[in-house]
């Protein structure tokens, strides 16, 4: 064979393999706008306690009751069929032609922390919708059924737990611990629920109607902001997530005797807010000495009774965010904060209470949904590189039940968590076409012999 005919048969096995390995979309007709999805973006964003730009939107209040109900406007727009479960996620989904075959999903959340910005988790939702759409007016069958779903309280602020609804789906929650959250007010998650036209008759009874299993979830992909600077410093397109840092957090409780600021000579203190000071500034060396750049640790919420300038401490009490990509190094971080509480507590003769408010695995992700991501933003022409996520997403616990990846657009300065934070039109709609790919790939079409990609 001569040297031309081998390099035309590797050419024309190259081209099949690619072919083969896509899905038949016509690029060019998906109908996914930037200034679109950003409209929808601020539309959402309007919903908030308080004023633009900042965005606070916390779970079952009556601002994310009216984002829910623009959710379930822009699924209905879709043409998706809505289902709503007893804990809140609201899923859009477009049947596929083989309704045995398990699901491809995507989602993300709505809810916003306090003073936030307008696209943390929402462009995961409103994008995951529009991909979506898009798939569906091009006419694309999809053999495995796609759904998209509106993640309840990804964020913690209300009950004190993060991903409350991906962490359910993925069986990762106990009745009895979801039973003990009390929000600020003290009102129970069932009350609560049940106020916003959610829940169920039990605890037990709502978890299992939630529940999500291996067998009817394919693979999960979730579009975000990556949160970071890496994408923005780089020039780059699109973030393919690999792995994401494994969270925990810590509440810790110190317990003085209190006293007036000025009768209260200084030997006789026990100041629980100094025991709590002491406790932040350890937290911080423990991160740095953790021997790896990628831990970190934060004393991010501090309440101290009775917070009054002529009065001796009683009580602080501390929450303690501890990350790292490496779960065993991550769990040692905690036990040296947790001893180092204890020999404070000892030497300042304060009472110590430790709650452990969450203490979750890293999550690799899954190699296919990497290829599809790979894959889809190189046939839209877009640069990309791997990276790891920092952030936990609900997508940290549908990597329990199915594989996961994650799809990252930059955001400017790689602010998040604040007022300012902003991705432009141009990488929304990026990220969309490349959720939309990734989906289609990921789902097949509905006849496998007859995939053809237009570019
Ligand atoms: C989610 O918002 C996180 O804190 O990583
Ligand atoms: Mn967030
Ligand atoms: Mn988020």
């Amino acid at each position: 064979m001569g040297r031309s005919l081998t390099a035309l048969l590797v050419a024309t096995c190259l081209f099949y393999v690619a072919v083969a390995s896509s899905a038949s979309i016509n690029l060019k007709a998906l109908k996914i706008s930037g200034k679109i999805l950003v409209a929808q973006l601020m539309q959402l964003a309007s919903y908030s306690d308080d004023p633009s730009p900042s965005v606070t939107r916390i779970l079952f209040t009556d601002n994310d009751l009216k984002g829910r109900r623009y959710i379930k406007h822009l699924m209905e727009d879709a043409g998706l069929s809505i289902y709503e479960d007893p804990i809140g996620n609201i899923y859009g989904r477009y049947q596929g032609t083989d309704p045995k075959a398990p699901s491809v999903g995507t989602g993300s959340h709505t809810d916003a922390i306090p003073l936030a910005g307008a696209y943390d988790g929402t462009v995961g939702v409103i994008g995951g919708i529009a991909a979506l759409k898009a798939l569906k007016l091009i006419g694309f069958k999809p053999k495995r059924t796609l759904e998209v779903v509106m993640f309840t309280s990804e964020e913690p602020t209300r009950f004190g737990l993060s991903c409350s609804g991906s962490r359910a789906m993925a069986g990762m929650l106990d009745a009895s611990h979801l039973a003990s959250l009390r929000d600020v007010n003290g009102s129970d998650f069932m009350t609560a629920a049940k106020k916003a036209g959610y829940g169920s008759s039990d605890y037990e009874h709502l978890l299992s109607l939630t529940r999500r299993r291996s067998s009817d979830l394919g693979y999960f992909v979730e579009l975000h902001i990556e949160q970071g600077p890496l994408l923005g410093d780089g020039g780059l397109d699109i973030g393919i997530v690999t792995a994401i840092a494994a969270p925990a957090a810590l509440r810790i409780t110190f317990n003085g005797d209190g006293g007036h600021a000025g009768a209260l000579l200084m030997p006789r203190r026990n100041d629980a807010s100094l025991a709590a000071a002491e406790l932040a500034l350890f937290v911080e060396k423990a991160a740095t000495s953790s021997g790896a750049g990628d831990t970190v640790a934060t004393t991010g919420l501090w309440e101290v009774k009775p917070n009054a300038v002529n009065s001796v401490p009683r009580e602080a009490r501390l929450e303690i965010d501890v990350r790292d990509i490496d779960g065993p190094r991550r769990d040692s971080v905690l036990n040296a904060i947790k001893q180092e509480a204890n020999k404070i507590a000892q030497q300042r003769r304060v009472q110590l209470a430790i709650d452990i408010i969450n203490q979750d695995p890293p999550a690799t992700c899954g190699r296919d949904v990497i290829k599809a991501v790979e894959w889809s933003a190189a046939q839209l022409g877009y640069t990309s590189r791997h990276m790891v996520s920092r952030a936990y997403h609900d997508s940290l616990f549908m990597a329990q039940i199915a594989p996961t990846g994650m799809i990252f657009i930059p955001c400017r300065n790689g602010w998040s968590h604040r007022p300012d934070e902003y991705a432009s039109p141009a990488d929304v709609e990026k990220g969309v076409k490349v959720l939309a790919l990734t989906m289609a790939e990921l789902a097949g079409d509905q006849d496998d012999d007859e995939k053809k990609v237009e570019l």
